[in-house]
């Protein structure tokens, strides 16, 4: 049944905060950058007469579990979940994506949207064991302090939302022969950012800036994908020391000058699409079924060993020859000395 909609709703005002709340609501905000469909026009949600529709950010670890919480409780009034992160999802008339991500709402079944700590209440008010919550929220002040409360919280969403992540199982079947290979992934990539970072910090050259901005962003993208395979307690103990190491990395070269940037990437990169290659061939040499299963896993390794050779070509290319004298050997000595120190690194990693 599709309720009636409104014009264009008015929010109800904001009102309480818990955990809960505030997670729903700071997700939105992240969401809505990244997410293509913001601009979306605004669409008629589909739920049954009397509903109370909870509008929630499914992308968001701390609200999938929140949601989970109330789902399966007898509520006092009929409920609809819809995951406004689904760019596919029907949405109040009058709304945008971007609104919804960007505060937790609910739609009250005469239409009215309430948003933030309010619209938790509304939500608690209809949920055996959250009720007192609702009432607590009927004190004088309290709604106000709560939604004071909610947008504390929506601050630090981005940081909790990316420790909830951590602690996600993978996405991808990562098969237990690869979880060293792929912790000492996780901390390769880390150091990969701290080397561009340690670039950035020291470099004046506008071409080594730019090279380096543009890699910078492939590395955090490497991240973020083995990181999205590797839940938190996987994730090797000394990552402290490889971000320092990778920024050591990146600054002494940068300090020395273009050529010494672009041989120290290309000395890297020359070990680590070594290393991405054991990995493949690793799992091209698993059994069959297993192989399989580690399929989707292989692309993405080949994805980021096929970055790395750009990388290690582009940064070779600009390079050029190895320059004669004693610049020249000290800065092959240094290359050999990145080289021995990746591959020592890695060793380190896959145990700790
Ligand atoms: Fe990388
Ligand atoms: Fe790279």
């Amino acid at each position: 049944m599709t309720m009636p909609q409104p014009p264009a709703p008015a929010e109800a005002g904001t009102q309480p905060t818990s955990t809960g709340v505030a997670h729903a609501a700071a997700h939105a905000a992240s969401r809505a950058a990244a997410h293509p469909a913001t601009q979306a026009p605004a669409q008629a949600a589909t739920c049954g007469e009397g509903t109370l529709t909870v509008l929630y950010d499914g992308a968001c670890p701390l609200c999938r579990r929140e949601i989970a919480l109330y789902r399966d409780l007898p509520a006092q009034q009929p409920l609809a979940f819809v995951d406004v992160s689904d760019a596919a999802s029907a949405l109040p008339a009058g709304t945008e994506r971007a609104q919804l991500l960007a505060r937790f709402h609910v739609q009250q079944a005469d239409g009215r949207l309430a948003s933030g700590a309010r619209g938790f209440v509304a939500l608690w008010a209809v949920l055996p064991g959250w009720r007192w919550l609702a009432r607590l929220a009927a004190l004088p002040g309290a709604t106000p302090l709560m939604e004071l409360a909610y947008r504390g919280f929506l601050h630090l969403r981005p940081w909790m939302q990316r420790t909830a992540a951590a602690f996600e199982p993978a996405t991808l079947h990562v098969p237990p022969a690869l979880v060293a290979e792929m912790r000492s992934n996780h901390a390769g990539e880390t150091g990969a950012v701290w080397i561009y970072r340690g670039v950035l910090l020291l470099a004046r050259d506008a071409g080594v800036r730019r090279f380096a901005e543009a890699h910078l962003a492939t590395e955090k993208e490497h991240l973020r994908l083995v990181s999205r395979q590797l839940p938190w307690p996987q994730r090797s103990r000394l990552l402290p020391a490889w971000r320092v190491a990778g920024f050591l990395t990146g600054a002494l070269p940068a300090l020395a000058g273009p050529r010494a940037v672009y041989a120290t990437i290309a000395a890297v990169e020359t070990f680590v699409d070594q290393h991405y290659q054991q990995q493949l061939d690793q799992i091209d040499q698993l059994p069959a079924a297993e192989r399989e299963a580690a399929a989707p896993l292989r692309a993405l390794l080949a994805q980021c060993q096929a970055d790395e050779c750009h990388h290690r070509d582009e940064a070779a290319a600009l390079r050029g020859p190895s320059p004669g004298g004693l610049g020249g050997a000290v800065l092959r000595a240094w290359c050999a000395m990145v080289g021995s120190g990746s591959a020592a690194a890695v060793v380190l990693a896959r145990k700790f």
